[in-house]
């Protein structure tokens, strides 16, 4: 019995890092499909506090799944939603 707590904490530890691998493992993906798709438009200079209009992730949000929506790249609504993500954390401090 005295070694439950000590086997939780390490379930806990194991159970943190996978998440937080598989967070790092989700963002690679979707800068990866950023770089592919997202590139012959605009670089990524339009993020950048002097010329960015977001203001919200929300707007953020809207602005990424508009390119799936009018056709502009062929993403499914997960992978845009993953982009808008990795475009929240890189780059917007919201
Ligand atoms: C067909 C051309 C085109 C493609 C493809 C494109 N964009 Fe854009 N994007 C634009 C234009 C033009 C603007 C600027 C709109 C403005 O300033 O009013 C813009 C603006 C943005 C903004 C707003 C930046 C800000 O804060 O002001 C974001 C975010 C963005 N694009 C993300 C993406 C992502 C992510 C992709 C790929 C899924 C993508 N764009 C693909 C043309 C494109």
């Amino acid at each position: 019995m005295s070694t439950m707590p000590s086997r939780w904490l390490f379930l806990t530890l194991l159970l943190l890092l996978t998440l937080s691998d598989l967070a790092a493992g989700q963002n690679k993906r979707s800068r990866h499909l950023h770089d592919l798709y997202c590139r012959s438009c605009h670089s990524s200079t339009i993020y950048l506090l002097d010329e960015r209009k977001m203001a919200s992730p929300g707007a953020l949000v809207t602005q990424v799944l508009s390119y799936g929506r009018d056709g502009k790249v062929k993403l499914s609504e997960s992978e845009l939603r993953g982009i808008a993500e990795y475009l929240r954390t890189a780059y917007y401090d919201f």
